[in-house]
């Protein structure tokens, strides 16, 4: 969601500032500011849009300054409702929600206090300065007594030259080297900046000033140890242009990172014991990570003959979910902070299931909080849809199915995945013809069945997230019972066609959308399919196992997203509305 940065050190904080939000950028490009001491001053800049808007900001005097660049929840996108918030002699920056926001904003009313922003977040600097008595940490810990929701802030005020600092629910980390203190909401914020990274846990919190020092949630002070092997690196796809382009070209090598670490993974993860004994497995997940677990679900099934349900996380962890004993809980997710996949997986542990997290960041919430984990080895992904974190999540799927399977006593060799992903990228430029139609088009629908209609799942959200037409994944033989209806004269219409036991059944309802003047375009690993008359146009795969297709299937449609996007005029790193990480409910 938001993300926010903090400095205090012998150099100018504005430039670390800036540099430090725009790696952060991809949580929330709404408006952006920044706040910097110096001599007891206060600079301010606070703008609409990204954090590009501040650049005029980088010659700001002083060595201390937090900044914050904003995905809005309440209020609108403005300069008014950006961070930093000020009152008084408190400036703070926040990410996250607070659910009783109104009725503390009410209490503040009718003390007299005015309010500058509609936001939910300039209450908290309201209820620090009231209770300030000059110890700003104990002040902020006061007034977080009176928080519900998720929150991770940085404050600062004008007494006192240092930070402070405090997480819940919502990610923050902190960094040190040689007298300089930084904070941010992720590491990769942080690449190349310090040594030794520590990561706050629910709770805690931490002044960064003289001296780094760290306090559990009744201000005890604690010793926190550095994170192992967690240097803030800069693994972000390297080179120019869009991240989309670059993150997809990555997919293969995401792939193959996966498996080569997978076998370390697995047996680091204690998972052996537990799959001989798993009866039932619940997967939770949000998004494309959803998606994955669906994948995860036909393959699994088919291949082990054991139960598996897939959950949207904001769905389980408030519909009371039967958790049966024998249960493996698989919590999928990229940056492993989502708020919804973490309540969810929490509720799965506490009513017995064991808890397996699949994750692309090591030192994430989720991976702290799972019994097992099993990484990914996507490298950093910044574009906020998601492509190579998906093929390397299945990668990591497959391969536990692959584990599963034998556990049962049953055998299961997967295709030479990774390979076939790198050969469906190549094939896939071909789709860059097909974006000006869709560009045009108003709706468009993807069809699939088994593991194809999850294919169809994921190509469809693309689509809609960086390009905003309105688009629809389904099961193909679902179409005729009322979403045919949609079809009109040139609605394009996505075919994924790679199991061969259903392949005739799904060109059934290819022919029925072309008999309603609906445009095939096919995808998929039967070149005969390619040349009836029905498909408007097609896009040949490398071959691969239908049940494990989705790894290499989904390329061609990460693609068609993309270019459908420029062919639109948007920005596909940055679509509105949305966030990369999304850390609140
Ligand atoms: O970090 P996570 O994998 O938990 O994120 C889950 C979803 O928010 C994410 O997959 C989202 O749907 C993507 N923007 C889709 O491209």
């Amino acid at each position: 969601m938001c993300g926010i940065v903090g400095y205090i050190g012998k150099r100018q904080a504005a430039p670390i500032l800036l540099e430090g939000l725009k790696r952060l950028e991809y949580r929330g490009y709404d408006s952006a500011g920044i706040a910097v001491f110096h001599a007891g001053e206060l600079f301010l800049m606070k703008r609409k849009g990204s954090v590009r808007a501040l650049s005029r900001a980088k010659g700001a005097e002083g060595s201390l300054g937090i900044g914050h660049t904003r995905w809005a929840t309440h209020g609108a996108p403005s300069a008014r409702n950006a961070h930093p918030h000020v009152y008084r002699n408190i400036v703070l920056v926040h990410n996250g929600i607070i659910e009783n926001a109104e009725d503390l904003r009410r209490e503040c009313l009718a003390r007299g206090e005015r309010f500058a922003s509609e936001t939910d977040s300039e209450v908290i600097a309201h209820l620090i300065a009231h209770v300030y008595r000059g110890d700003l940490l104990c002040a902020v810990r006061e007034s977080c007594s009176r928080l519900e929701g998720a929150y991770a802030l940085a404050v600062m005020c004008k007494e006192e030259e240092r930070i402070v600092c405090v997480r819940q629910k919502s990610p923050l980390v902190v960094a040190e080297e040689d007298g300089e203190q930084f904070v941010a909401s992720d590491l990769p914020a942080l690449a190349g900046k310090a040594e030794r990274a520590y990561v706050l846990c629910d709770g805690e919190y931490v002044s960064l000033g003289k001296a780094l020092t760290f306090y559990d949630s009744a201000l005890n002070p604690i010793e926190k140890a550095p994170e192992k092997g967690q240097q803030a690196q800069d693994s972000a796809a390297k080179g120019r242009g869009h991240f989309m382009l670059r993150e997809m070209a990555e997919i293969p090598a995401a792939m193959a990172k996966t498996a080569q670490n997978f076998e370390k993974e697995y047996q680091n993860s204690g998972l052996c014991e537990v799959l001989c004994h798993a009866e039932y497995i619940d997967i939770i997940a949000c998004g494309t990570a959803y998606h994955a677990g669906l994948c995860a679900k036909y393959a699994i099934e088919a291949a082990v003959r054991i139960p598996v349900r897939v959950s949207v996380a904001s769905e389980y962890r408030y519909m009371d979910p039967i958790v049966k004993r024998g249960t493996l809980a698989v919590a999928i997710s990229q940056s492993g902070e989502t708020a919804d996949t973490l309540a969810a997986a929490q509720l799965a542990k506490a009513k017995g299931a064991n808890l397996l997290a699949i994750v692309n960041v090591q030192s994430s919430s989720l991976s702290r909080i799972a019994e097992h984990v099993l990484m990914t080895y996507a490298g950093q992904e910044v574009a906020v849809a998601a492509t190579k974190s998906f093929n390397a999540q299945l990668m990591a799927l497959y391969l536990l199915t692959e584990k599963l399977a034998r556990a049962k006593g049953r055998t299961l060799s997967l295709p030479p995945l990774a390979k076939a992903a790198k050969e469906a990228l190549v094939r896939s430029e071909a789709v860059r013809a097909w974006a000006e139609r869709f560009a045009a088009a108003r709706d468009a629908i993807f069809i699939g069945r088994g593991a194809d209609y999850c294919t169809a799942l994921e190509g469809s959200l693309k689509l809609k997230e960086i390009t905003y037409l309105p688009s629809e994944g389904y099961p193909a033989g679902e179409l005729k019972h009322g979403t045919l209806a949609l079809i009109g004269e040139d609605t394009p219409v996505v075919a994924v066609v790679t199991e061969e036991g259903t392949a005739r059944k799904t060109m059934n309802a290819v022919h029925e959308v072309a008999a309603r003047s609906g445009k095939v375009f096919l995808v998929t690993m039967f070149a005969e399919l390619c040349k009836e008359k029905e498909v408007f146009a097609s896009l040949l795969l490398p071959k691969t196992s239908g049940l494990f297709s989705p790894a290499v299937a989904v390329i061609p449609l990460q693609k068609l997203a993309y270019h459908t996007a420029l062919a639109r005029g948007n920005d596909p790193d940055k679509p509105r509305n949305l966030a990369k990480s999304v850390t609140v409910e």
